[in-house]
């Protein structure tokens, strides 16, 4: 199947209703995904990037349906990853001198993971490639969003920005376009790919979007490589990641715990009672992280303007969850985040001390030195953990979001 999107320019990639992990088990596709690869038919025909190998055979056949494949006189390939080169190998069999379109890192991305020396043509910011009927495509070099060989055109005549993985979602949809899906299922997706791929590079993100407004394209369409494609009111998209690159946050505090028998989980209860006695208006979330994907917890934090997390102390240490759960906290880079540890213990104690390390060694404001309890909580106790989640909203209130 393929489906014209305007004028000259078709859709040619795949939806994925099926697949539920992205990247080996890195990231959750609660609903499914899209691969979009774009053909653009004017006076010469182009291809931007294909789809991943689990569609190759389908890509390859559906592509011959709507063009001869050695009519395709380029191949631009905006992103060397192999969700849009899964088809590469099998696709070039068949046309082997076309000439790929790519940046410089894509070279060495292609080559370092297929083993072909295939006809690159090396491209920078601002290079252009002539198609004819007063069609142009423009070049714009988007390193580190997300890989280093990362990279947007600009087709001018149809202004349409083909962003690859900028702006998209892992949103599987009968629908092409932004207006014929469900808004909110559309935009926790967004957000989750903005939070768990996006977050680390906020600053470039920033810097790029400005770069991109400052060209004052005129945009009626961004065709991104993942879910939907951006035809109604386009740049809200691009105002939103403008607005999430500024260390977003909500007025949220979202307590993260793990637990072994129940202590941990009635003192996150207790303190989510005095967050809530506090400020009224505050939003608080409990998430069990050993019962809960670890990207959504990572949607969750990316919203908070606080957390709080806890857990028992565990041969001097803490539960798994939580450790697995910094890794990748630490690897986002969040920033203007306040947090707190709390947990409970038997012998030694030490989880709030190791919680405190991890906050501080993730990049978070630690509020206070934390709270402990000696096995399970007595009723003052927990009278403690509230006073102790009203301290933290106190502590933690915004006056603007
Ligand atoms: Fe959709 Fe970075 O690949």
């Amino acid at each position: 199947m393929y489906f014209n999107i305007k004028n000259n320019v078709y859709h040619v990639g795949n939806v994925d209703w099926e697949i539920e992990h992205y990247q080996g088990f890195k990231y959750s596709t609660h609903k499914g995904s899209s691969y979009n690869a774009y053909l653009i038919q004017e006076e010469k025909n182009v291809l931007i990037d294909t789809v991943s190998e689990s569609f190759c055979d389908v890509f390859i056949k559906n592509l011959k349906n709507k063009i001869d494949l050695q009519k395709i006189d380029y191949i631009v390939i905006n992103h060397g990853e192999k969700d849009h080169t899964g088809a590469l190998v099998e696709l070039m069999s068949y046309i082997p001198d076309t000439p790929i379109y790519c940046t410089k890192n894509c070279v060495k991305s292609l080559k370092g993971q297929f083993h072909q020396e295939w006809n690159f043509v090396v491209v920078k910011s601002g290079d252009t490639l002539d198609l004819g009927n007063n069609k142009t495509l423009t070049f714009v070099e988007m390193p580190m969003l997300h890989w280093p060989d990362s990279m947007a055109c600009y087709l001018s005549g149809d202004n349409i920005l083909f962003s690859n993985d900028a702006f998209g979602q892992h949103y599987a949809t009968s629908a092409l376009f932004n207006d014929e899906v469900d808004q909110c299922e559309l935009f926790i997706e967004c957000l989750k790919y903005y939070a768990n791929i996006l977050t680390p590079y906020n600053k470039l993100v920033t810097r790029k979007i400005e770069e991109i407004l400052s060209m004052n394209l005129e945009i009626d369409m961004i065709c991104t490589s993942h879910g939907v494609i951006w035809r109604d009111n386009p740049t809200q998209i691009v105002e939103l990641y403008l607005k999430w690159a500024a260390n977003y946050k909500e007025n949220q505090i979202t307590i993260l715990y793990d637990t072994m028998w129940d202590a941990t989980r009635v003192m996150a209860e207790a303190i989510a009672k005095g967050l809530m006695q506090e400020d009224k208006e505050v939003k608080v979330k409990l998430l069990h992280l050993s019962k809960k994907d670890k990207n959504d917890v990572m949607s969750e934090v990316f919203k908070s303007k606080a957390i709080l997390v806890g857990s028992p102390t565990v041969n001097k240490g803490v539960l798994t969850s939580l450790a697995s759960t910094f890794e990748l906290i630490k690897s986002l880079g969040f920033k203007e985040k306040k947090a707190a540890a709390f947990g409970s213990y038997g012998w030694s104690g030490e989880s709030v001390k190791v919680l405190n390390e991890k906050l501080k060694e993730s990049g978070f404001e630690l509020v206070n030195e934390g709270l402990r309890v000696e096995w399970t909580p007595d009723l003052q106790e927990l009278e403690s953990c509230e006073s102790f989640g009203r301290e933290f909203a106190k502590s933690t209130k915004l006056k603007d979001i």
